[in-house]
């Protein structure tokens, strides 16, 4: 990958992303902008103000009449420049708020003050995060507590992650190194110390950091052991349908029947909202008779029953939807 040369405008942080740039282009776009139109009527206030200044006392100006051209010209070429500061908006917003179907999937949980990542392969880390070069990533981040927001400025990206939900976040770092992340909203006294770092490594250097971090158990294992034994999922939730709950392999992305006619899609959020509210969509031909797990799991947890049932997505393919 070609680089941006990088700090070309002191105070600006390093570009290390695939759509850094496309940020950096538009802010500029709307200074230059917003630049010129100061200058024009900054000049315009002071040539008008000398040229119509009292010449007589008591003078009275000359009547002016409307100018449709004049009108249309100044609703037109503001129209069309905002037009285009949308559509710049527009696709930069949907680069960065898009993630990609490719990209590898990293958990990240928010609390006070602290980040934590989960990599898929097990390892875990806090407030530090490995990720390899010219790779997708893709963050699906919650909080345990208040709102917190995870912001990367090198690679001109943010999003709040929110208690009770999943959102997410993704990034195509483009340049080994070291970058500064942050929390980007104020959540109480230590806001200022919910910082950390991203180590963007060559893709070898990631395996043998992987290789030098093994954790015991990956999230899809830990997921698989409160499955079975821990929380007891399996008693009902069986590998046919004949559970006194639906069958959970293959579910993962497909659409589910809901009993109150509605489809839906089984994502991650899907799956986290039918532990901790199961009696919110109860799917179709079964009976609401799954206790909810709220405050029994942690988000952790939460975040590998998910990984769990997303690694049954593979093992039947006839799944009825
Ligand atoms: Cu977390 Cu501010």
């Amino acid at each position: 990958m070609i680089q941006q040369s990088n700090n070309w405008v002191p105070l600006f942080p390093e570009k290390a992303s695939s759509f850094a740039w496309q940020v950096d282009a538009l802010y500029f776009y709307l200074i230059a902008i917003s630049a010129f139109f100061t200058v024009i009527v900054v000049a315009a206030i002071f040539y008008f103000a000398i040229k119509y200044r009292e010449k007589e006392k008591f003078q009275n100006g000359a009547e002016i009449h409307g100018s449709l051209l004049l009108e249309t010209t100044w609703t037109a070429i503001p129209f069309l420049l905002s037009m285009t500061i949308f559509l710049g908006g527009a696709i930069v917003y949907y680069n960065q708020y898009r993630p990609p179907k490719d990209a590898m999937e990293i958990y990240v949980v928010g609390k006070q003050w602290m980040w934590k990542f989960q990599h898929p392969t097990g390892q875990r880390e806090i407030n530090e995060l490995h990720v390899p070069v010219n790779r997708r990533i893709k963050l699906i981040m919650t909080s345990e507590d208040v709102i917190h927001d995870l912001y990367v400025p090198a690679f001109r990206t943010k999003a709040d992650a929110v208690p009770g939900r999943y959102t997410t976040l993704w990034f195509e770092a483009t340049k080994p190194g070291k970058y500064h992340l942050y929390c980007a909203e104020y959540c109480g006294l230590n806001h200022s110390g919910m910082i950390g770092w991203v180590y963007v490594m060559e893709q070898k250097d990631y395996e043998n950091w992987l290789a030098g971090n093994v954790s015991s158990q990956t999230p899809a294992q830990a997921g698989r052991e409160l499955f079975e034994a821990k929380l007891g999922c399996a008693s009902c939730h069986q590998q046919t349908d004949q559970g006194r709950g639906p069958k959970l392999a293959g579910l993962f992305g497909k659409q589910v029947k809901l009993t109150n006619g509605q489809t839906v899609v089984a994502d991650e959020e899907y799956i986290r909202n039918s532990i901790l509210n199961p009696q919110g969509q109860i799917v179709e031909g079964y009976q609401p008779i799954m206790p909810t797990f709220k405050g029994q799991v942690t988000e952790e947890q939460l975040v590998a029953l998910v990984e769990y049932i997303k690694s049954l997505g593979n093992e039947t393919a006839s799944m009825s939807k």
